[in-house]
C-alpha cells in the first residue's frame, strides 16, 4: 500500500487514542503522523508503532502542510469548523462526528456495505453512528439476498459511547457513588431508555440517527425502520436485538451460512453450547458478532438476530481507518 501522511484530530480522546491503536494494529502505512487536540493538550506525548508524537493545538493553519488524510473525532463543532478548512487544503477528512452524516454532498460509509460511495467524496467522508455501523454490517447480506421490508432495532449500549464521563459514571456507581456526569440518572443497576436528546416526535436523537443513517448507507429510503436505544451498565461493546421482516422466504440454516461467509462478520451461534455474541468477548476486537439467529413466527418472513461489536473499535476508530485504507487505493 502507498504510504501517506495522516493526521488525527482529537488524538487525546477516547476514540482518538483508539485511532492510534488501530493504526498500529493494522500496520497502517503512513510516512508522517500529526496529532491535534485542544490547547489543553498541546505538548502531550502519545505513541504509535513505537514512535512518540507531540500533540499540537488544532488551529486554522494546522493543515497548511502535506497531509493526505485526517481522521477527526473531536466533536461536531470542531468538525463543522475545521473539516472544510482541511478539505480546502486538499486533505480528505474521515469524520467521526454527526456533523456531516446526513449532508447529501457527504458519503456516509461502512466499507463492508457501501465502499463504492467513497469515490464521490468532495473532501469529507462521514463515519456513521456506532450502533448503526454494526447493524448495517449484519443487514447488508440479508438486504442483498432477500430484500428487507422492515427493521426493529432494540439496543443495549455501552457507557464508553458517552466518552470518559460515561465510563466514570459507571465506575463510580459500582462503588456506590452515584454521581451523574453523563446521564440524568445513575447508570449502575439501571437501563436508561435515553441516549442523546429527546426530539419532538418522542424519539431520541440516537434512535433517529439509526433510522436515518441505515437508509442512507444501504441506499434505500423506503425501508421501514423503528428503534429503541438503551444505555446499559456495560463498559465496552454495544449489543443489539434486530428484528427484520425480509421480502422473500428463507431457511434459518441458509441465513447462518450467509452470515458465516460475509465480510466483517463472525458467526457465534451454537445455543446448545451457550455460544452467542457477548459484549465482554467483542471488547477490544474488530468484527461484528452475530448469533441467536431464529425465525420470528409472528410475521411473514420474520427473523431475529443478536448483534454485538466494540463500539469504539468497529463502531468508530476501526471503521474510519478501514475507510482510510480504501482511500489510499485511490490516491
Ligand atoms: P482535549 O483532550 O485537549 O480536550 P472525547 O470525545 O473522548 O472527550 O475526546 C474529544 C477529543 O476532541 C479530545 O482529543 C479533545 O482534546 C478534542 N477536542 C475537543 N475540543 C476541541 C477543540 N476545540 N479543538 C481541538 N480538539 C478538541
Amino acid at each position: 500500500m502507498k504510504k501517506v501522511n495522516i493526521a488525527v484530530v482529537g488524538a487525546t480522546g477516547m476514540v482518538g487514542r483508539t485511532f492510534l491503536k488501530v493504526l498500529e494494529d493494522r500496520d497502517f502505512p503512513y510516512e508522517n503522523l500529526y496529532l491535534f487536540a485542544s490547547a489543553r493538550s498541546a505538548g502531550k506525548i502519545l505513541t504509535c508503532k513505537g514512535e512518540t508524537y507531540t500533540v499540537e493545538e488544532l488551529n486554522e493553519n494546522s493543515f497548511d502542510r502535506d497531509i493526505d488524510i485526517a481522521l477527526f473525532s473531536a466533536g461536531g463543532d470542531t468538525s463543522k469548523k475545521f473539516a472544510p478548512i482541511a478539505a480546502s487544503n486538499g486533505v480528505t477528512v474521515v469524520d467521526n462526528s454527526s456533523a456531516w452524516r446526513m449532508d447529501p454532498e457527504v458519503p456516509l460509509v461502512v466499507p463492508e456495505v457501501n465502499a463504492e460511495d467513497i469515490s464521490w467524496n468532495k473532501g469529507i467522508i462521514a463515519n456513521p453512528n456506532c450502533s448503526t455501523i454494526q447493524a448495517v454490517v449484519a443487514l447488508e447480506p440479508l438486504y442483498e439476498t432477500y430484500g428487507i421490508e422492515r427493521i426493529v432495532y432494540s439496543t443495549y449500549q455501552a457507557v464508553s459511547g458517552s466518552g470518559v464521563k460515561g465510563v466514570s459514571d459507571l465506575e463510580e456507581g459500582l462503588k456506590g457513588n452515584n454521581t451523574c456526569k453523563a446521564y440524568p440518572h445513575p447508570i449502575a443497576n439501571n437501563c436508561l431508555p435515553h441516549i442523546d436528546v429527546f426530539l419532538e416526535n418522542g424519539y431520541t436523537k440516537e434512535e433517529m440517527k439509526m433510522i436515518d443513517e441505515t437508509k442512507k448507507i444501504i441506499g434505500d429510503y423506503d425501508l421501514k425502520i423503528t428503534a429503541t436505544t438503551v444505555r446499559v451498565p456495560v463498559f465496552y461493546s454495544h449489543s443489539e436485538s434486530i428484528n427484520i421482516q425480509l421480502k422473500k422466504p428463507f431457511e434459518v440454516e441458509d441465513i447462518k451460512s450467509l452470515m458465516d461467509g460475509s465480510e466483517g462478520i463472525v458467526l457465534m451461534d451454537n445455543v446448545s453450547e451457550n455460544i452467542y455474541p457477548l459484549a465482554s468477548l467483542a471488547a477490544g476486537t474488530d468484527p461484528v458478532y452475530v448469533g441467536r439467529i431464529r425465525r420470528d413466527f409472528s410475521i411473514e418472513n420474520g427473523l431475529n438476530l443478536w448483534v454485538v461489536a466494540d463500539n469504539i473499535r468497529k463502531g468508530a476508530a476501526t471503521n474510519a481507518v478501514q475507510i482510510a485504507e480504501r482511500l489510499i487505493e485511490t490516491l
